[in-house]
């Protein structure tokens, strides 16, 4: 004992700082060491670049800046005509009015959580009733011994003590009645954002599968019709058929009034479009594309979530794309859907399918097994006016294609956070085709100057053209 008496003596009457620091290391160990959250990310240098692509770049037909894998584009604007209608719509109904509500709007919105399932809370309510016994020193021995008038009034002030406590610590969720003016609120706040963050996902989508034109388009949820405008900027003069489900009919005049240049009795812009308040029963299968962009916590039940998803990858032929709010929420709802669309291709041959992106695997997501709040964000910039500054926002996706894995589906890494650019190094934090995470510091001398110019400029959400090093050769 007489040893930490003297470290204590020693260390403690002296105002020396690193003394204290000396001592409380020698007590506790290295705090530092001890309770530094350790990195998912483990360390892999061995990766060279996909051959094609560097003969490409030497070839001079592609630019290492801008390669397969690149999705960086400027914030991007709405479609003049979308902008015109929007406009026009919000003018004939009062600015004032719509400009208020629209912060509403965006907050409901983005703060929107996933609603509690039955058992979510009666576990909740379990746990304040063991707080509230314990805090009114009850117990149920105590409460059975008391005679039944008295019982009664202690229960019911019990009840109604725990039910308050419940209220304020649980989140309500409750369906969004939208009526004109908020459906317009709703565009007016959130349609560059949805409609930009569309944009970057079939950006993506149109330069890995050049092949791909879609002509049947399939839109659950379809709100104002971000997703029909942003597909058909991509994709122009291809899409011959849009259904659109939309619960709402404010949603729905709206959408058909933006495609109408603000004016019901013009034609709409684009061609053959269905709006539909229910998922239909009757149509099988057939769509190019499915989407379901921010609708997914609108609904009421993990139950109602999976027989949608379930419904919309049955009526998917070729690409099924989800898109939420960049937090917890919206990842938790996206994750969900990931490994429920896998069981089902497992379970169902015919409903076989792959993660196209952003996961280049169809393991487990590794931020699930590593992080106690798990989040997997890409984030967007977009302006609302030209002459308005760039704002920038998270977002969470997922691309699930039909079939089996093809050749031509690159399992290059994706970046999770932008390029790190230290004198003569590339530093990269990723998800890898082996469901890791993964750090690599790219160097000229190390992988050679083509894949290193490829991965300096890279920025987060892309993916990388590299691959492990033991499958290919070395550049010279
Ligand atoms: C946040 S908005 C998304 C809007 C839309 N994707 C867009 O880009 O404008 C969600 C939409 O889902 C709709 N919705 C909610 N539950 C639905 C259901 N069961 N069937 C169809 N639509 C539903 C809502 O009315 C709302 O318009």
């Amino acid at each position: 004992m007489a040893a930490p008496i003297a470290i204590f003596r020693r260390f403690t009457f002296t105002k020396n700082k690193s003394n204290i620091l000396l001592l409380s290391r020698r007590l506790f160990g290295n705090s530092q060491n001890q309770f530094k959250e350790i990195s998912p990310f483990t360390t892999n240098h061995a990766w060279t670049i996909d051959e094609e692509i560097k003969e490409q770049i030497i070839k001079e037909e592609m630019n290492a800046r801008r390669h397969t894998g690149s999705y960086f584009s400027q914030p991007k604007a709405l479609p003049k005509s979308l902008r015109y209608s929007l406009e026009t719509v919000i003018e004939s109904f009062g600015n004032a009015d719509i400009d208020k509500l629209s912060k509403d709007m965006n907050n409901l919105i983005s703060s929107r959580k996933v609603p509690l399932e039955k058992d979510e809370i009666l576990e909740i309510l379990q746990e304040i009733e063991n707080e509230v016994m314990e805090q009114e020193k009850m117990s149920p021995e105590h409460l059975q011994s008391l005679d039944d008038r008295k019982r009664e009034k202690h229960l019911h002030y019990m009840r109604n003590k725990i039910m308050n406590i419940a209220r304020k610590r649980s989140y309500r969720w409750k369906e969004i009645e939208y009526t004109l003016a908020k459906a317009l609120a709703y565009a007016k706040s959130r349609l560059h954002f949805e409609y930009s963050c569309l944009s970057r996902i079939f950006f993506e989508m149109k330069k890995r599968d050049e092949n791909f034109r879609p002509q049947t388009l399939f839109d659950f949820g379809s709100g104002v019709g971000s997703v029909m405008w942003a597909c058909n900027d991509m994709w122009p003069k291809s899409i011959f058929e849009h259904f659109c489900v939309e619960k709402s009919s404010s949603m729905i005049e709206l959408a058909d009034l933006l495609l109408r240049d603000g004016n019901e009795a013009k034609e709409r812009c684009f061609k053959n479009v269905n709006f539909k308040s229910y998922m239909p029963k009757d149509v099988k299968g057939g769509f190019d594309i499915c989407v379901s962009s921010f609708s997914l916590l609108h609904l009421t039940s993990r139950e109602e979530r999976l027989s949608t998803l379930n419904q919309l990858w049955k009526l998917t032929d070729e690409y099924l794309v989800l898109v939420e709010n960049g937090n917890l929420n919206g990842f938790k709802v996206i994750n969900e859907a990931r490994d429920f669309i896998l069981n089902m291709s497992k379970i169902d041959q015919d409903q076989g399918g792959y993660v196209y992106s952003p996961c280049p695997h169809d393991l487990g997501c590794p931020r699930m097994k590593h992080y106690a709040k798990p989040l997997c964000p890409f984030s967007i910039s977009y302006r609302k006016q030209l002459e308005t500054p760039v704002e920038n926002k998270k977002f969470c996706y997922l691309i699930m294609k039909k079939g089996k894995r093809r050749p031509e589906d690159v399992e290059w890494p994706r970046l999770m956070d932008s390029v790190k650019n230290p004198p003569r190094q590339a530093v990269c934090h990723m998800c890898t085709a082996s469901g890791e995470l993964q750090t690599a510091v790219i160097t000229k001398a190390k992988h050679g100057k083509t894949l290193y110019h490829c991965v300096r400029n890279g920025r987060s959400g892309d993916l990388l053209p590299m691959v492990p090093a033991e499958n290919t050769k070395k550049e010279p």
